[in-house]
């Protein structure tokens, strides 16, 4: 198949060319663990469960299509990230990829910080009661509004994304009697793509500052010269989904650079460096992410070699993993409502959700698995297209898949891995009521965020 498309954006790739799809896989009844939640199985009957519980049970319970959320698998990914970085690192789960009360209360348990990046997810992290040490505040344009809130609540740090906002940290700050922790976000002239990585003079996109033309280098200096401030390092994020190690360790490697010339310069050693989240999972059985163990011994090795190199000390590293930690934890699930084959072409298969719930698929060419999953059969495989009831022929969740082809209204199949960036990016496109988000573990179920109702869209609707 074609590995062309990448999920971060259609910009990166050439778009999926048509008929290039995998071979059906040889029984489609077996449930790839790659791309599945960790305690994701079928039972006797054939019907796939979760946490324990039967997926008709759950969609009995309530309702499709609904985003289902393994809890025990979630925290399994937090401790996993946790101890593979250890006690002299930090991983901050980055929110942006799906946040609620319940994962924020998960998180601190767990032992996780927390990157956010808008008033919105503040103030979720503050009021389930993430300490506001561990938080990290992030964005290109954080308002001022923001900015006091952040400064008030005293979260862990803000990262510094332009000239303007060194000054406006700063000026609130000290209009707080307060020297706001902060790192500075930089640029590294590092494209990652899911299985290559470009190195480039400048990145053209609106995050951070340039290492390149010393720009970084200004911004530390502006930094370090105001009373509200204490830079305590450097911050790079290089991409998304990314599998192939080489793009941090270009990053990690300019980042130390960066280090070097401000003791030089200042005589300062900034004690920490983040280098971002962006590791890649499985949404397709060709996918082959890295174990976090992996991540942290490739990314603490580089780090620690050039700052020998640089005679600097090893500064402490943290990342911001999201789709690695939450991503593969979470499945939606549907009903089949019509199937439709096209003679010659393929079948479409029409579910009750859709571009709503997930925008990955019509957004950056994303590819997606899916399983029938209310039985098992042992019927032909025949290619599909699995798409949503929105008023639009770009509203694709799966683009080409193979299901068992008596597939019929009624059947409930399930698209995994969507636990990063569905729920966080869906719509009210064609006002569709977002669907809840259902936590399981241990044989219990329960909504985490519950659906929408109608009386939502026109509690905003004002007339
Ligand atoms: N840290 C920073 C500064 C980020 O900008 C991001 C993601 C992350 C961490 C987490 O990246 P992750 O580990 O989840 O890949 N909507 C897109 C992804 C956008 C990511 C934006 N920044 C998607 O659905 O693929």
């Amino acid at each position: 198949m074609s590995r062309s498309a990448h999920p971060a954006g259609p910009r990166h790739a050439d778009v999926l060319t048509e008929g290039h799809y995998s071979a059906p896989a040889a029984d489609l009844n077996v449930l790839d663990e790659k791309v599945w939640a960790r305690t994701v199985t079928r039972d006797a009957d054939g019907a796939l469960t979760v946490g324990g519980i039967a997926v008709a049970r759950l969609a009995e319970e309530f309702g499709t299509p609904a985003y289902i959320l393994d809890e025990t698998d979630f925290r399994a990914r937090c401790r996993a990230w946790a101890d593979a970085f250890g006690p002299d690192a930090d991983v901050f789960y980055a929110g942006k990829a799906f946040l609620s009360r319940a994962v924020v209360r998960w998180l601190k348990e767990e032992g996780l910080n927390l990157d956010v990046c808008s008033g919105g997810e503040l103030t979720t992290a503050l009021d389930a009661g993430m300490p506001a040490e561990r938080i990290a505040f992030h964005g290109n344009n954080k308002s001022v509004a923001e900015i006091e809130r952040a400064v008030r609540a005293g979260v862990g740090r803000i990262v510094l994304d332009s000239f303007q906002e060194i000054v406006r940290v700063a000026h609130i700050a000290q209009r707080h009697g307060i020297r706001q922790r902060v790192q500075i976000r930089v640029t590294v002239g590092v494209e990652a793509h899911t299985h290559e990585f470009i190195a480039t003079a400048h990145e053209d996109q609106k995050f951070g500052i340039a290492l390149a033309g010393g720009q970084a280098a200004e911004a530390v200096r502006r930094a370090l010269s105001l009373d509200g401030l204490d830079l305590i390092g450097i911050h790079s994020h290089i991409g998304s989904q990314i599998f192939d190690m080489a793009g941090f360790e270009v990053s990690a490697r300019r980042v130390v650079q960066l280090l070097a010339e401000v003791r030089d310069e200042h005589g300062v050693e900034l004690p920490e460096i983040d280098l971002g989240g962006g590791l890649g999972i499985a949404y397709t059985s060709e996918d082959d992410p890295r174990e976090p163990h992996e991540i942290a011994k490739a990314l603490s090795d580089i780090v620690t070699r050039e700052c020998e190199a640089a005679k600097l000390r090893t500064p402490r590293i943290s990342v911001e993993p999201g789709r690695a930690i939450v991503g593969p934890t979470a499945f939606t699930l549907y009903e089949v409502g019509t199937v439709k084959p096209l003679e010659g072409l393929r079948t479409y298969v029409s579910v009750d959700g859709g571009m709503s719930d997930n925008i990955r698929t019509a957004l950056y060419d994303a590819e997606y698995s899916v399983a029938l999953v209310s039985r098992t059969s042992d019927a032909e495989p025949m290619l599909v297209r699995v798409v949503g009831k929105h008023c639009e022929s770009g509203d694709i969740v799966v683009k080409d898949a193979f299901l068992p082809a008596d597939l019929a209204p009624g059947d409930l199949i399930a698209v995994p891995a969507t636990g990063a960036y569905c729920r966080s990016m869906a719509s009210n496109y064609n006002h569709a009521l977002r669907p809840p988000v259902v936590a399981v573990r241990d044989g219990g179920a329960h909504v985490i965020v519950r659906r929408e109702t109608e009386e939502d869209l026109l509690r905003l609707d004002v007339g």
